[in-house]
């Protein structure tokens, strides 16, 4: 069911620079920051050959983001996304299977404008997924 792994996410303290780190120490191809206030984060996205990484910042004060760099001061991976063809069909499919999926339930539309959903990291080995439709 699910395909590629369309992004790493990293959540990090220092926006600007976790963006130089990776434009410039890893000579990666650095996009200009996104704000997305559906999600409460500001985003970067840094393109790879093969997947792509999204820098995670807090945007606003309710920002899911902002917890989870208070447990994890230095930055941390906060969640991987994989692709899938037909997101309602995936998460019906996932449901059935006891998998618990985020917020409620409806697909959000994400950073890159496809429909995007979470699943609950304790089902998933403590990691947090996200699928998007493609
Ligand atoms: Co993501």
């Amino acid at each position: 069911m699910i395909g590629r792994l369309n992004h790493v996410a990293i959540a990090v303290p220092d926006l600007e620079a976790a963006s130089a780190q990776y434009a410039n120490t890893l000579g990666a191809k650095v996009n200009a920051p996104q704000d997305e206030p559906d999600h409460g984060v500001t985003v970067v996205f840094i393109e790879l050959p093969n997947t792509k990484i999204e820098l995670l910042y807090p945007l606003g004060d309710d920002s899911p983001i902002k917890g989870f760099l208070e447990k994890n001061p230095a930055g941390g991976i906060h969640h991987i996304c994989y692709e899938v063809d037909d997101i309602i069909a995936a998460r019906d499919k996932l449901k059935e299977s006891g998998a618990r999926v985020l917020g409620t339930g409806e697909p959000k539309i994400g950073a890159h404008g496809k429909p995007v959903l979470f699943l609950h990291p304790k089902d998933f080995n403590g990691t947090l997924v996200e699928l998007e439709q493609v």
